[in-house]
């Protein structure tokens, strides 16, 4: 008796009895992140459930956050979504999410997790999300044979990056690639923020939103140094999408892109090779800091028995180091879970390990804002607003731009 009990709790475990179905918001629809989403997908698919996708276009998932509210104002949330830092705290306070702290203990996701990290995933002390990787933001994507033709140099600061730009010009290859939506912009704006202002001026003006620091002299020379990078990218840059942007370095018609690790992605996607086809270096004049942007699902409330069972095995799944190693490969992040073995990573990615580590210690590790890593969301978009109209407008001066931008740290 005991043994035929046994087994059937073992078939359930395997999920064959509870099989269920399982819908995933997200938004990774280019080449590379598609090819990260579809190993999520597998995963769960090895263990007897079924993949409702839910994805949603729009590089930096804002798009994806208006369908998803949408969705759950009409009481009809999907199993997972991608939501990520403060957000997360946001949506647990309205009750949808769900407390997947059995999961957690079950695979020691406190002892496998920075701390800093868990803790973002926890709300009231209970895990309502899981962690898939670290991002980071503060790269600078090179095509070295465009920087060849241009007899341009890799540049480590600021100076150095103009001077680039100039040669790259010169020899008629667009310097920086670069998009049309206001995180694209402020994904440069926060580099240059970095790279210009250093650790403690990022973390004084753009997380705790020093209204001084925001209208003081070194967020003046921040945004006169993003102002000049715009007039070396190219006139149909408005609207483009960020991968579009990365292939014109993957081909050579541009010489450079300041982004994430996404980008790395579509290198890889594209099958070049790092080192090779494609450098990765620091966003200028940031070696010694980590913008990081941590991918995470959050598990909304559900019902049905079977449909919690298959969200409850996504949860685990993302956690497994399996997972971890091929989402991530294909991904163009490192893995989030701690202790993992990087053999199959490439350089790219040990160089964003090591530093992950090294600046946690230093104090160089700092929250992206334009991913949503630090600033409540009311007011990351308003500051987003503000960057991007000082973008598009030439007639907004710099003055003009610090005071709007102070006023907007103030939404709530
Ligand atoms: C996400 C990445 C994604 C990128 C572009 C970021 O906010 O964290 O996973 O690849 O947006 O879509």
């Amino acid at each position: 008796m005991r043994r035929v009990a046994l087994a059937a709790a073992a078939v359930t475990a395997a999920g064959w009895v509870q099989a269920g179905e399982v819908e995933v918001l997200h938004w990774w629809t280019s080449g590379g992140e598609a090819k990260a989403a579809a190993a999520l997908k597998q995963q769960l698919q090895a263990q007897g459930h079924t993949w409702k996708d839910f994805a949603v276009a729009g590089g930096g998932g804002d798009n994806a956050m208006t369908v998803l509210k949408s969705r759950v104002v009409s009481g009809n949330p999907p199993a997972a979504a991608q939501i990520k830092g403060p957000s997360l705290q946001e949506w647990a306070a309205e009750g949808v999410l769900a407390n997947i702290d059995d999961v957690a203990k079950a695979n020691q996701w406190d002892s496998l997790l920075p701390k800093v990290v868990a803790d973002v995933m926890k709300y009231k002390g209970s895990y309502i999300a899981v962690p898939v990787n670290v991002h980071r933001v503060n790269w600078l994507w090179i095509n070295p044979e465009a920087f060849k033709k241009a007899g341009a140099k890799v540049p480590t600061n600021w100076d150095e990056f103009f001077a680039a730009a100039e040669a790259l010009k010169k020899a008629g290859i667009i310097p920086v690639a670069h998009g049309g939506q206001n995180w694209q912009d402020f994904t440069t704006f926060e580099s240059v923020a970095l790279g210009v202002g250093g650790g403690d001026f990022y973390k004084k003006a753009l997380v705790q939103l020093d209204d001084a620091t925001i209208k003081g002299p070194t967020m003046t020379k921040v945004l006169e140094t993003f102002r000049r990078i715009k007039g070396y990218t190219d006139k149909n840059a408005p609207g483009r999408d960020w991968n579009l942007a990365t292939a014109m370095v993957i081909k050579g018609e541009a010489g450079m892109q300041l982004m994430g690790d996404w980008a790395k992605g579509e290198f890889l996607a594209a099958g070049k090779v790092p080192g090779k086809d494609f450098v990765c270096t620091h966003a200028p004049g940031t070696a010694q800091a980590f913008t990081f942007n941590v991918d995470s699902f959050a598990m909304f409330k559900l019902r049905d028995e079977s449909k919690i069972k298959a969200q409850k095995d996504l949860a685990a799944a993302i956690m497994s180091p399996q997972f971890q190693e091929v989402f991530n490969l294909n991904k163009g992040s490192i893995p989030v879970r701690l202790n993992m073995d990087l053999s199959k990573f490439d350089d790219c990615a040990k160089l964003s390990a090591k530093d992950f580590v090294q600046t946690a210690k230093s104090g160089g590790l700092v929250p992206s804002i334009a991913h949503g890593m630090a600033v409540p969301s009311a007011a990351q978009g308003a500051m987003q607003d503000v960057v991007s109209q000082f973008w598009n407008d030439d007639r907004m001066t710099v003055q003009q731009a610090q005071e709007r931008l102070a006023r907007a740290a103030k939404t709530r």
